[in-house]
């Protein structure tokens, strides 16, 4: 793999581009990435938001440019780079960040909101690397690129299967990708990030489709399961930075639930074994 970029401090000057920056983990990157004195290039769909979190950045003396960027139009995302590398030169880091939640029986998700959620959560993925790997490859530099997978990207359970679905899909993109770059010698490291629950927007802004009584409950106990358990989104920031920093593949703010996780998905397939209700959904069902 490529040279290792090893704290904090070596981020001084940096040049950091994120993805759904506007709101809850992308915003912690970027607050934690500016307070490293990194260069901040905040894309997100949702202008007003992004612009708010550029200028409260530029106010406490970061260099911060906000980008609307919808990250399922290859075309934004293309231009996001070119702008990136016009106004700064250089990008030392690429978060792809932005994404969805979506709850509901597989059967009864409408076919568009399938599309929505693999068109933002992997296809967005697919996108910033598609802009960004290339220039990367032709500077030649040490460089960074995480992926925001999820706890959820080793697990199962009902209910959120179009979401669980697309972040097994980013876990294996990342995999590939850091792969891709090995057989290039490419000096470009890869992260894929699995948080647990960090409080944002995800289940506020989610849609949930279906009339099945356990929707509407699920859809509330995820809200209120971020609400009282999330971790503050600038701390899961710090934490996500420093991971990608000290060059892991694996970063979460949940360093213990990530590992719970993977074992548990290791236990899984290594053992063959039939896939399994917690005891939340056990109850549930049986309710
Ligand atoms: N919050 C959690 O508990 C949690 C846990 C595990 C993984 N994640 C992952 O972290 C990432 C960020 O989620 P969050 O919880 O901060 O959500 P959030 O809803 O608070 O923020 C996501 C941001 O992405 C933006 N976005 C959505 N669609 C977009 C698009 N098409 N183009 C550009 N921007 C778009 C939104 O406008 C929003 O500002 C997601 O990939 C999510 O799956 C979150």
């Amino acid at each position: 793999m490529g040279e290792k970029m090893t704290d904090l401090g070596n981020l001084q000057g940096q040049v950091i581009v994120i993805t759904g920056a506007g709101a809850g983990i992308g915003e912690g990157i970027a607050r934690a990435a500016a307070a490293s004195g990194m260069k901040l290039v905040l894309a997100d769909k949702a202008a007003e938001r992004v612009d708010a979190v550029a200028a409260s950045l530029r106010e406490a003396g970061a260099d911060a440019t906000a980008f609307h960027t919808d990250v399922t139009d290859p075309a934004q995302v293309e231009e996001l780079a070119s702008q990136a590398y016009a106004q700064y030169g250089q990008v030392d880091m690429l978060i792809n960040n932005a994404g969805i939640e979506l709850i509901g029986l597989i059967w009864e998700l409408p076919p568009e909101q399938w599309r929505r959620i693999m068109d933002i959560n992997v296809l967005g993925v697919v996108n910033g690397l598609r802009a960004f790997v290339p220039r990367m490859l032709e500077a030649g530099k040490p460089a960074a690129i995480a992926n925001l997978s999820s706890v959820g990207g080793v697990s199962q359970a009902p209910l959120q299967a179009a979401y669980l679905v697309s972040k097994h899909a980013v876990l294996s993109l990342t995999e590939c990708l850091a792969l891709e770059l090995r057989i290039l010698k490419a000096p470009i490291h890869v992260s894929a990030v699995l948080p647990g629950p960090v409080e944002s927007r995800i289940f506020a802004d989610s849609a949930a489709a279906g009339e099945h009584k356990l929707i509407k409950a699920h859809h509330e106990e995820m809200k209120a399961m971020i609400r009282d358990h999330g971790l503050p989104a600038q701390q899961a920031g710090e934490r996500i930075l420093a991971g990608i920093a000290a060059g892991d593949f694996w970063v979460s703010p949940h360093p213990e639930m990530m590992a719970g996780a993977a074992a548990a998905r290791g236990s899984f397939l290594q053992g063959l074994k039939d896939p399994q209700l917690n005891e939340r959904m056990a109850q549930a069902a049986l309710d």
